[in-house]
């Protein structure tokens, strides 16, 4: 079969325990005199932006900190950080944090350098110029986003998560250092986790994956698989924090070439109206729409299962397909990933609600490998509002 996909990716990665560090090189490559620093609440709450202001102010710079982005951000905060950047020189941004920061970070390096894009994140076309430099120091080992060129913002008039995407908001620079990662405690562990789990699956079976995007999944898939759980109980354990740590960046690796497909596309109405953050709703979905996707993926199915279940030796190979949805299932009850709706508020009255915005996610949906059905969306959400 033949493929056509464009690759791109940050301009340098700094990968490793300690490679935090390089953020002195970094502003030293690019001659910085004014850095923004971004990260959350949660984070700097934790301490961990201790390390990364310290190296910067050891080029005697003193960064602007931004310490409070809010998680799943909406398109007003947007707003909101531009305007009070706008008065401000900054000509380096460095995020650390997971999605919510980095992309945030990532929006805001292209509004200041295309005038008018804040007032309207939406206008076609509307990112002409290159971004102010960016790193991006994940500190989930989820999203992918330190490498992606989309970020997501909600619109909580429409209830919406909209996707913008530019090559301009690749982060420039990337440090994948485990310590940061080390305090994410178990819940969001396995949630960020599985997240990257689905862009690896999601991105394999879309009808836009690609011989090297493949590449990317397959390891992605075998790093996650055999660490999540330890990462998930241990969180101390370095080894298994670093296979995420890489496992979620060649996940996002193959977001760039292939796409996400259902599982993601039945997120969306979860995020946008319920507030259900990505990670968990995408993990509560993963395992249904897996199984929906079952009989047009037993092929694909099949060269995922060495590299996602130990025991595959001792199953019979016709049998892998159905072995990889159970584990699927499986692993979400590990990790504690409920398997109902119900308790982030949604009930079955909700369920025309659901199906009826999932299918308006046409951009994914028209990617995934079964064609599904309105009736086929509902039947996945049904199964969810009953448990
Ligand atoms: N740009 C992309 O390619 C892309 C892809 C998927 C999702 N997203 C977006 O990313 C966002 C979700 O990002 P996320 O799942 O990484 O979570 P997040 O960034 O929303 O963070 C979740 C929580 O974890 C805390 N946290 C993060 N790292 C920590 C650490 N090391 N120790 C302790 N606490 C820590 C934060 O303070 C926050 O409270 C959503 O808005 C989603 O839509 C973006
Ligand atoms: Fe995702």
């Amino acid at each position: 079969m033949s493929s056509t996909y464009s690759i791109k990716f940050p301009k340098k990665v700094f990968s490793g325990e300690g490679s935090l560090a390089e953020l002195k090189t970094i502003i030293h490559d690019t001659k910085a005199t004014s850095v923004c620093l971004m990260t959350d609440e949660g984070i700097y709450g934790s301490g961990l932006l201790e390390t990364p202001l310290l190296y910067i102010e050891e080029t005697g710079l003193t960064p602007l900190v931004i310490h409070d982005i809010p998680r799943e951000p909406s398109v007003y905060a947007v707003q909101d950080y531009h305007k009070k950047l706008s008065g401000e020189k900054v000509d380096l941004i460095v995020a650390v944090g997971g999605g919510s920061v980095i992309d945030m970070a990532k929006i805001l390096s292209v509004t200041m350098t295309n005038p008018g894009l804040a007032e309207d994140l939406r206008k076609p076309d509307a990112i002409q110029k290159p971004s102010v430099p960016m790193v991006a120091v994940p500190t989930t080992s989820g999203t992918g986003a330190e490498t992606t060129a989309n970020a997501i913002f909600l619109y909580p008039e429409e209830d919406l998560k909209v996707g913008i995407i530019s090559e301009y908001m690749i982060p420039d620079f990337v440090i994948l250092d485990v310590s940061m990662t080390c305090k994410l405690p178990p819940g969001l562990t396995a949630s960020t986790g599985v997240d990257a789990l689905c862009h690896a699956m999601e991105s394999y079976i879309s009808i836009l994956s690609n011989p090297f995007c493949k590449v990317f999944s397959l390891e992605a898939i075998s790093l996650i698989c055999r660490s999540i759980e330890t990462a998930y109980r241990d969180g101390s354990n370095r080894q298994a924090r670093e296979d995420m740590q890489l496992g979620a960046f060649y996940a996002g690796l193959c977001l760039t070439t292939s796409s996400t497909v259902a599982v993601h596309a039945l997120s969306y109405p979860l995020g946008g109206k319920y507030h259900i953050p990505h990670g968990i709703s995408n993990a509560i979905l993963l395992p249904y729409v897996m199984k929906e996707n079952l009989e047009c993926c037993r092929e694909a199915y099949t060269e995922i299962a060495p590299y996602m279940l130990s025991n595959a030796e001792q199953i019979p190979k016709e049998q892998w397909p159905e072995a990889v949805v159970d584990y699927l299932f499986a692993l979400m009850k590990n990790l504690g990933i409920p398997d109902s709706l119900q308790e982030f508020g949604v009930h079955p009255e909700d369920l025309d609600y659901l199906t009826d915005n999932a299918v308006k996610v046409e951009r994914l949906l028209l990617k995934n490998p079964k064609k599904l059905s309105k009736e086929d969306i509902k039947g996945i959400y049904k199964q969810l509002l009953q448990n």
